[in-house]
């Protein structure tokens, strides 16, 4: 085990198991593992950085050596603050290659002592991304086993509120019309 601590920063928006598995995996080999959340106020999430927390801490309960936090701004400053000697990142395929050696280098330019150690999660998670689970969701497919049970509940709880909420609107739209109909005839 690596004496320190390493930061795994991300959006887990939402946790997919891939991330699960990178988190399982740097928890064996760090001697603490600080999950680390972006607040970005740019992005408009599915998922409060709350409610992402919530499914995380859910996730490692049983990692002992697992943290979990939020940061935002640089992240090498975050690390700095909570001194992480180490920053990890998973890489899937050769597509994920290029971006995250840029972020890696850029990192490095940012802050020289720290160092970015990339690990593979297993290969039958190598197609899943948040993005792309957000998108079959959001279209009604099946998220089963591309994310942990917690995970695919709180996206049905979320699509299924987003869905009555549509539901309702189109319900006052068709009234309003309705409505409008009924005063021209008249
Ligand atoms: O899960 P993601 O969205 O691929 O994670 C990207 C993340 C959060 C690691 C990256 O965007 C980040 O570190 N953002 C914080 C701002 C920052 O430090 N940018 C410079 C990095 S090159």
């Amino acid at each position: 085990m690596n004496k320190g601590i390493a930061i795994y920063p991300g959006s887990f928006d939402p946790p997919t198991n891939g991330h699960l598995d990178l988190i399982q995996r740097g928890s064996k080999i760090f001697e603490e593992l600080v999950v680390a959340i972006l607040r970005n106020s740019e992005k408009t999430p599915m998922f409060s950085v709350a409610e992402r927390l919530e499914m995380l801490k859910e996730l490692t309960v049983d990692l002992k050596n697992v943290r979990l936090d939020t940061f935002h701004g640089l992240m090498v400053e975050y690390a700095k603050s909570i001194d992480a000697i180490c920053v990890l990142r998973g890489i899937r395929a050769v597509s994920d290659y290029e971006y995250e050696l840029q972020m890696a280098l850029m990192n490095r330019k940012l802050e020289p002592t720290l160092e970015t150690v990339f690990m593979m999660p297993a290969d039958k998670y190598s197609y899943v991304s948040s993005r792309l689970v957000r998108e079959v969701a959001q279209a009604g497919g099946p998220v089963r086993g591309l994310v942990p049970d917690v995970v695919e509940f709180k996206l049905r709880q979320k699509l299924d509120a987003a869905n009555r909420l549509e539901e309702g609107r189109l319900e006052k739209e068709a009234a309003k019309h309705k409505a409008k109909r009924g005063k021209r005839k008249q």
